[in-house]
């Protein structure tokens, strides 16, 4: 008797614990979104979020002006460095870092660069995921 309350129990655990994960894993936050459909991760990957650099087969070497090969950060973490205005200016080209700009204009709207850089003030500002 104890056994199959027991057992039942468990089935029950594991069910409520597989609607969880599908439930989180549909809840993709607009700014994320937005970072992936624009294609930054051509050349970013953000670990803390388990987000992959993107490779295609015609993948350039990043240089700067001067022909200096540049490395795309990991932006886990990045959040932490500068405010959503700052971001606005270097997704838009209007900011430097070392001398030089970033190497992609944001193509979108306003409006999404505004989701995006919100985003990235929030989420990516801890190395490890935000708890919800
Ligand atoms: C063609 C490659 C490329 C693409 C595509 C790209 N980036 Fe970058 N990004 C770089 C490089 C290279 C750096 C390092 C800074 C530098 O040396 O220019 C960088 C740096 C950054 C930084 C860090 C700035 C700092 O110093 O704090 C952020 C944030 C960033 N990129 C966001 C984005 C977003 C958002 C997108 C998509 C809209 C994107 N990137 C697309 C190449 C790229």
């Amino acid at each position: 008797m104890w056994k199959l309350t027991l057992t039942s129990f468990a089935a029950g655990i594991a069910l409520i614990c597989m609607g969880a994960s599908r439930a989180s894993a549909g809840d993709v936050p607009a700014g994320q979104k937005i970072f992936t459909e624009n294609k930054c991760t051509q050349c970013h990957s953000i670990d803390s979020l388990k987000i992959a650099k993107v490779k295609s087969a015609d993948d350039e070497e990043v240089k700067d002006e001067n022909g200096k090969k540049l490395e795309p950060p990991d932006l886990s973490g990045i959040g932490k460095d500068h405010d959503a205005a700052w971001f606005t200016k270097w997704l838009k080209k209007e900011q430097e870092v070392d001398g030089h700009k970033h190497k992609k204009k944001f193509k979108g709207s306003e409006d999404e660069l505004k989701t995006l850089t919100e985003w990235i003030v929030s989420d990516l500002k801890y190395n490890v995921p935000k708890k919800k």
